[in-house]
C-alpha cells in the first residue's frame, strides 16, 4: 500500500444511482455513473484500508475492495447500516433516489386507453442521515452534495443536518465536470476548518485528496 495510513481500518463506501422498481421490467434511476465511488474505493485501498463498496454498478474489480451489489435505496440502506457497525469511516458517494414507487407491481403495466399514467411515489430513507445519527465514538462520516448555487452555504447546512464530519460539495452546473465525466471539481467542508476548493482534476486525483483529508479528521 501507498502509506498504510488506513491499515486495519474499515471504510464503507456507497456508489452509483439506485434503481427503484416500478414493475418486473421497469425502474426509475438517475445519471450517476458510480465513478467517484470507485475512485474513492481505490484511493482508500491504496492506504491499506479494508474497503466495502456498496454499489449499484459493477464497474471493475479492485484489489482489496469487497464489493456488495445492491439495487434499491432500501437495500443500500439495509446493507449500509449493517456494514457501518464495525466500520471506521463511511463515505456516501451514491446518488440515492429520493423517491420510489409506492408499491412494486407484480405484473408489467399494460398500455391503456388513457393517454396518461399516474405513478405514486413515496420518500426513500436518507442513508447518510441515518448513518450520521447512528455514529459511535471514533466513527467518521463523509457526505457529498450536488449543488447548483450557494455551494458553500448549502454544503455547510448539509454537513450539520446529516451529522457528517466532512462534506464534499460538487458544482453540478458546470458542464466540464461531475456526473459521468472523468473529471470533477469540488469544495471540501469540515466542522472546524475553512472550505477548501480543489482545482478541476481527474476523479482519481480528487478521490486521493478526499481520502488524505478524511484521514486527518479528528
Ligand atoms: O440531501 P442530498 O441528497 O443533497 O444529500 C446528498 C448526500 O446524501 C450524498 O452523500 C448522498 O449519497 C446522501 N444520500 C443518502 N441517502 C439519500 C439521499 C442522499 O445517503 N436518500
Amino acid at each position: 500500500s501507498r502509506s498504510g495510513k488506513l491499515q486495519g481500518k474499515k471504510v464503507v463506501i456507497t456508489a452509483g444511482g439506485t434503481r427503484e422498481a416500478i414493475d418486473p421490467v421497469r425502474y426509475l434511476t438517475n445519471r450517476s455513473s458510480g465513478k467517484m465511488g470507485y475512485a474513492l474505493a481505490r484511493a482508500a485501498a491504496e492506504h491499506g484500508a479494508h474497503v466495502t463498496l456498496i454499489t449499484t454498478i459493477n464497474r471493475e474489480t479492485i484489489f482489496g475492495v469487497h464489493q456488495i451489489m445492491v439495487k434499491s435505496a432500501q437495500e443500500m440502506y439495509d446493507v449500509s447500516m449493517s456494514e457501518f457497525e464495525d466500520a471506521d469511516y463511511f463515505i456516501a458517494a451514491a446518488a440515492v433516489a429520493d423517491f420510489k414507487p409506492t408499491a412494486e407491481l407484480v405484473h408489467k403495466i399494460k398500455k391503456q386507453a388513457d393517454s396518461t399514467l399516474t405513478l405514486n411515489l413515496v420518500q426513500n430513507p436518507d442513508i447518510l442521515k441515518a448513518i450520521g445519527q447512528s455514529k459511535k465514538a471514533g466513527q467518521r462520516v463523509v457526505g457529498f452534495a450536488a449543488e447548483t448555487q450557494h455551494i458553500i452555504q448549502s454544503g455547510q447546512e448539509k454537513l450539520v443536518s446529516k451529522s457528517a464530519d466532512m462534506l464534499v460539495a460538487n458544482d453540478v452546473s458546470r458542464q466540464d465536470a461531475g456526473f459521468s465525466s472523468d473529471n470533477n471539481a469540488v469544495t471540501i467542508l469540515t466542522r472546524d476548518e475553512r472550505a477548501q476548493t480543489l482545482a478541476k482534476a481527474s476523479k482519481i486525483a480528487i478521490a486521493r485528496e478526499i481520502i488524505e483529508r478524511m484521514i486527518t479528521l479528528n
